[in-house]
Order: C-alpha cells, then structure tokens, then sequence
C-alpha cells in the first residue's frame, strides 16, 4: 500500500509519551504523528501497553511525562493536558471520538437508539429537535439499522447492531479523530467481519483520521495505513502495514507474524 504525499500538519503529534503503572507496564518512549486521513494501528499482544497509550491519547489518562499536541480544527496546537480538565472535555466532545471496546461502555443502555445519537449532537451545540431526529435517523441507515428501530433500546439490539450503533454515536458529530480500542473485540468472529467492512467504507467514505488498538493483526492489515507494533511497554517497531507485515525487521514483530500465519 502506498501512501499518498502527505504535506498538511500531522493533526497529532505523540512526543516520547511515558504512562507507567510499574517497570514495563504502561507504555513508554512512544513518538509518532499522525496526519489527516490516515489509520494509524497500535499492535502487540495483550498487556503490551496498547490501551494505556489510546487511554492517554482519548484524555483519560494523563502521561508521567511527554506531549499529545493536537492540531484544533481552529488551526490551534494544543497539548491536550497542558489544558484545564473543562477545556479538554471540550475539546474531546467535539473533535474527538472514542469507540469502546464493549457498545455497552460507549452506549447509555436505558435510552433509545435514537436519543442515544441525539444526546451526542446535543452535547456539540444542536438543539433543534426535528433535525437531531432526522440525523440520528439517517446514521442508522448509514450503520446498516433500519431506521424504524430509532426508538428501540440498545437492549433490543444483537451484539453487532450494538457496536454500529456505539459507532454511529461517535461519528454523528463528525470527529476528526477517531481512537478505537479492539472495536470487534468483544463480538463473534461471524459479526466481526460485518463491522470491520463498515469500518472501513466508513473511514474511506468521511476521510477519517483513526487509532485502532487491536491485537489482531488480520484487522491490522484489512484497515491500518500504518502500524507500531508494541511489547512490553515499549514500540518496538513501526511503519508501513504491508512493510511491517511482509517484512518485519524486529524478532518480537516476526514472531508475532508467525504466530498468526502458523496455524
Ligand atoms: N489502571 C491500571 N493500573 C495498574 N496497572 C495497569 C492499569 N492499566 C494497565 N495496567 C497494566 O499495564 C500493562 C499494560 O496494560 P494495557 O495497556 O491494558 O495493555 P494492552 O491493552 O496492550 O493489553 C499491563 O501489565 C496492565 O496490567
Ligand atoms: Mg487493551
């Protein structure tokens, strides 16, 4: 895969960010930038540190030390806990969005599809209510839910319609960053494959900008345009998804390839 000639400012610029909870565990020494439009993946097996760094990159948890420069739709360079707390909610609300693993962390259960997607458009500045509906309306078909189920519960909804919904949510107020931690994780191999293909015409079709966490690296080669590949807290290598798959440079990349191609 070859990537297009990237002159605009990296939209996020990850200066050797450390988040430690003891020797190894967390993530350290990570650096990277990520520019409008591309699909950034973080690989490595469980415990490696991936959900730390998309925990301190979503405003969650604050790094021990470094910077997460966010490029504002504004043209501002913010580092995003150089912020007060308010600001950053803010700012999360706004340009941000985060897509959980389990739809349950990312939905509210108890309301309708609908005022789920409503509640997200409220919380930026609408407030016409006919417009929310006919919005929310609208991304349910964009997600593949018949938009005749606008008032159903998330409860009423297979594991699979959950999570389009979740990201229906996230996406019905156009972020311009997208952090997604192992968004099929939770689901059965047979959904699976149904929400990455959404993923990916939905990435392709809004020209997202997106972090995927995840430990699969078949997901890894089907969305990512760039991967760094982490072990041990540590980011061991990175680069180009085809390069870093075909062709991994460091023995914890190559074992980790093999163990996936090696049934
Ligand atoms: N809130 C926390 N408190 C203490 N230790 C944590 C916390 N979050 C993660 N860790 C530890 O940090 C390491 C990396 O965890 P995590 O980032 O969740 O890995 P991954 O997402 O790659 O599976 C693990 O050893 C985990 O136990
Ligand atoms: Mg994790």
């Amino acid at each position: 895969m070859k990537m297009p000639v990237v002159e605009t400012q990296p939209l996020l610029t990850v200066n050797n960010v450390q988040k430690l909870y003891a020797i190894n565990r967390g993530c350290q020494d990570v650096n990277f930038s990520l520019y409008p439009g591309e699909v950034l993946g973080i690989v490595g097996e469980s415990g490696s540190g991936k959900s730390t760094l998309l925990n301190c990159l979503s405003g969650q948890a604050a790094p021990n030390s470094g910077d997460i420069i966010y490029h504002t739709r504004a043209g501002e360079d913010l580092n995003i806990y150089d912020i007060n707390e308010a600001k950053r909610r803010l700012l999360m609300r706004s340009e941000f969005g985060i897509v959980k693993q389990h739809p349950r962390d990312g939905l509210r259960m108890r309301v309708s599809a609908g005022a789920n997607i409503g509640e997200r458009l409220m919380a930026v500045g609408d407030r016409h209510y006919g417009h929310i509906r006919d919005v929310a309306s609208n991304w349910l078909e964009q997600v593949e839910i018949d938009a005749e189920r606008v008032d159903h519960l998330p409860s009423e909804f297979s594991g699979g319609m959950q999570q389009r919904l979740q990201i229906a949510r996230v996406l019905a107020t156009h972020p311009r960053l997208v952090l997604m931690d192992e968004p099929t994780g939770g689901l059965d191999v047979s959904v699976q494959a149904k929400i990455l293909d959404l993923i990916r015409t939905l990435v392709a079709d809004l020209n997202l900008s997106v972090i995927m966490v995840t430990h699969d690296l078949a997901v890894a080669r089907l969305l990512c345009h760039r991967l760094i590949v982490m072990q041990k807290s540590r980011v061991v290598e990175s680069g180009l998804t085809d390069q870093i798959l075909d062709d991994p440079q460091h023995a914890y990349t190559q074992l980790l390839v093999s163990s996936v191609l090696t049934p």
